[in-house]
């Protein structure tokens, strides 16, 4: 028997890769740094949609990806690719309250929520 945590996983992966690959144009600036935002959030996707423990590696994501968004530029930009990516994965295929409360639940005091419906513009 295949887990079917670990199905609902990999489907997550594969939208994300597949949201990232399909829906923004290649090599603009923008790409290759939503594309680092989402590798470095990529051990976070079977938390999302498992629950159970947070991997080291996903909380070390998030602290990264919260140190380098130095400028309000870098920081709603980040905030725009999370929200794209979220709002191209069906909300069943994974747990938005878990999604939204990792920066907590890692112990990073993020300026914006990891949300689909995050207002960006407003990211300061
Ligand atoms: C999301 O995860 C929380 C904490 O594990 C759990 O209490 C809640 O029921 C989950 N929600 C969904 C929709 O699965
Ligand atoms: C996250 O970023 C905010 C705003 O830039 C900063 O105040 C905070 O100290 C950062 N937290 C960590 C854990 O890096």
């Amino acid at each position: 028997m295949v887990n079917p945590g670990l199905l609902k996983t990999a489907a997550l992966a594969v939208a994300i890769v597949y949201m990232v690959v399909a829906n923004v144009p290649p090599a603009t600036p923008q790409m290759s740094s939503c594309n680092q935002v989402v590798n470095r959030l990529m051990p976070c996707a079977s938390y999302v949609v498992n629950g159970g423990g947070v991997p080291l590696a996903c909380c070390s994501g998030i602290r990264s990806l919260n140190s380098t968004a130095k400028t309000k530029a870098d920081r709603q930009g980040v905030c725009n690719c999370l929200k794209s990516v979220l709002n191209g994965i069906p909300s069943n295929a994974y747990n938005i309250s878990l999604a939204t409360g990792l920066p907590t639940t890692c112990g990073v005091d993020m300026p914006y929520k990891i949300s689909p419906s995050t207002d960006c513009k407003s990211v300061k």
